[in-house]
């Protein structure tokens, strides 16, 4: 999987942040937030990212947040388009520069910017009289 080439981009930081707020902080932490108590518990268990950008390239980590790691706790996230997971590879890019504050920047304008899943609910059929 080759990376799109606004990668780099504020606006996919940004949305990167709204989901990993939502669907992966609480499994993997965020700078100054902690894990949830289930994640501690997990075996394997769930790793901090903070460096995971330096260890695989940008297409491996959107393979891997298609795909999920077989036989552990890392489900796939194949349900979100493929935008989406770009965004997130984006945002785990930049994870090694961020204190708690930026994080809580990015997640506040994700929430400004309409928050999660707003692009999702324009998929959801109208309902019929
Ligand atoms: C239910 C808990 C859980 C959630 C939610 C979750 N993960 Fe994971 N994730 C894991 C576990 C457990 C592993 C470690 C798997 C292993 O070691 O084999 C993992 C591994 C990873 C890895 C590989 C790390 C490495 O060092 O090899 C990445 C990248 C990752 N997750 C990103 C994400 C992202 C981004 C999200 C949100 C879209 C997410 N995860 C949501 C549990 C979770």
């Amino acid at each position: 999987m080759t990376a799109p080439v606004d990668l780099e981009t504020q606006a996919r930081l940004v949305g990167g942040a709204s989901h990993f707020s939502t669907h992966c902080a609480s499994c993997h932490s965020a700078p100054g937030v902690e894990a949830e108590d289930m994640a501690v518990g997990m075996y394997p268990k769930p790793p901090v990212l903070k460096d995971v950008a330096q260890r695989y390239t940008p297409g491996e980590l959107f393979w891997i947040l298609k795909h999920g790691i077989k036989m552990s706790g890392m489900p796939s996230w194949a349900d979100h388009g493929d935008d989406d997971l770009w965004n997130i590879v984006a945002f785990l890019g930049s994870l090694p520069g961020m204190n708690s504050s930026d994080y809580q920047a990015l997640v506040a304008q994700a929430g400004a910017a309409g928050g999660h899943h707003t692009h999702h609910d324009m998929d959801m059929p109208m309902p019929r009289p």
